[in-house]
């Protein structure tokens, strides 16, 4: 069975770009979020994406018509139970996680496959929890999903083989370079970023060198496109906060530890650049 319709759970960060990459390869993609607030506030960042092509000259208005035309952009549920590839990008929460799976499950025929973006919750855990263990495969993309070559794409003891061979030829349309990963907590990428980012963390909060000096550290001294800090505030200080809770509650070992200005920056509500400020201030649009 060939994937045509493709559903996404979420238009955040990460499930606008996921959207918007299957649009661009030409699938019916339908998306889910909670309210007409955040659908329209998703479906907008995927609008100003194209948008910024079309200015450069990278995709004709047409094209990007032709894009946004293939989206369709729901509060329901159930506007997904044809679709067969449903990607959640919900929030980085176990109970939430299985509340949707558990609704989509309801909703979609038996073939639908199912994957999550987690970037470091149990694939197996929410697998097992559905009538379609089996059909059930965590596919991680990177922020952002346009411009990142990335998808890991993850199997658990449970996956069939062929069903993991149809999301990797998936993936390969997108068009997406894969690795391949056994479930394990934050994968390949996430297992060694994490820790890298939690101590960038350490170090500013230690007092050894200021925001700016340890981005242009990593930034100059090593090659990275951008510092810790930074990249901090485009993947989301809440994101991260879940992530290092998740990781370290698996692995017991310090270093994925959420350092406490993590914490305490999430309870302010400096989420990074979605919300205006993290570890910079974006009030006025650019850092
Ligand atoms: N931010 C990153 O860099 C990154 C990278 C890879 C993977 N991820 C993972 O992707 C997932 C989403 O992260 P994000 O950064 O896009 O978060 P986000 O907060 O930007 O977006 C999450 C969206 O999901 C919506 N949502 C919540 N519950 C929903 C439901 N039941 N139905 C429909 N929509 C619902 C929210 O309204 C929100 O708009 C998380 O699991 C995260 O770990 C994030």
């Amino acid at each position: 069975m060939a994937i045509q319709k493709v559903g996404v759970i979420g238009c955040g960060l990460m499930g606008s770009g996921i959207v918007q990459v299957a649009a661009q390869a030409g699938f019916d993609v339908r998306v889910r979020e909670i309210d007409d607030a955040a659908l329209a506030k998703g479906l907008a960042r995927i609008d100003k994406f194209l948008q910024n092509g079309v200015d450069k000259g990278k995709l004709t208005a047409e094209q990007k018509a032709a894009v946004l035309g293939r989206i369709h952009g729901t509060t329901k549920l159930a506007d997904l139970a044809d679709c067969d590839l449903v990607v959640e990008a919900a929030i980085e929460n176990i109970a939430a996680k299985h509340e949707v799976f558990a609704a989509l499950d309801a909703a979609c025929g038996p073939n639908a496959i199912f994957a999550s973006n987690t970037s470091s919750l149990s694939i197996t855990e929410m697998a097992a929890k559905t009538k379609r263990p089996s059909r059930f495969v965590g596919l991680h993309f990177f922020n952002p999903v346009p411009l990142m070559q990335l998808v890991e794409v993850v199997k658990t003891p449970m996956t069939d083989p062929a069903v993991f061979a149809e999301i990797e030829a998936f993936a390969l349309k997108l068009p997406k370079v894969v690795v391949t990963a056994q479930d394990t907590p934050g994968f390949v990428v996430n297992r060694l970023l994490v820790p890298y980012l939690l101590d960038a963390i350490r170090v500013l909060e230690s007092g050894v060198a200021t925001k700016e000096d340890i981005d242009n550290g990593m930034k100059l001294g090593c090659g990275h496109p951008m510092g810790p800090l930074t990249l901090l505030d485009f993947v989301g200080l809440d994101t991260t906060y879940y992530i290092a809770n998740i990781m370290f509650n698996e692995f017991k070992e310090p270093r994925f530890a959420p350092p406490p200005l993590l914490k305490r920056m999430v309870l302010a509500g400096w989420l990074g650049k979605k919300s205006g400020r993290g570890f910079y201030d974006y009030s006025a649009g650019a850092k």
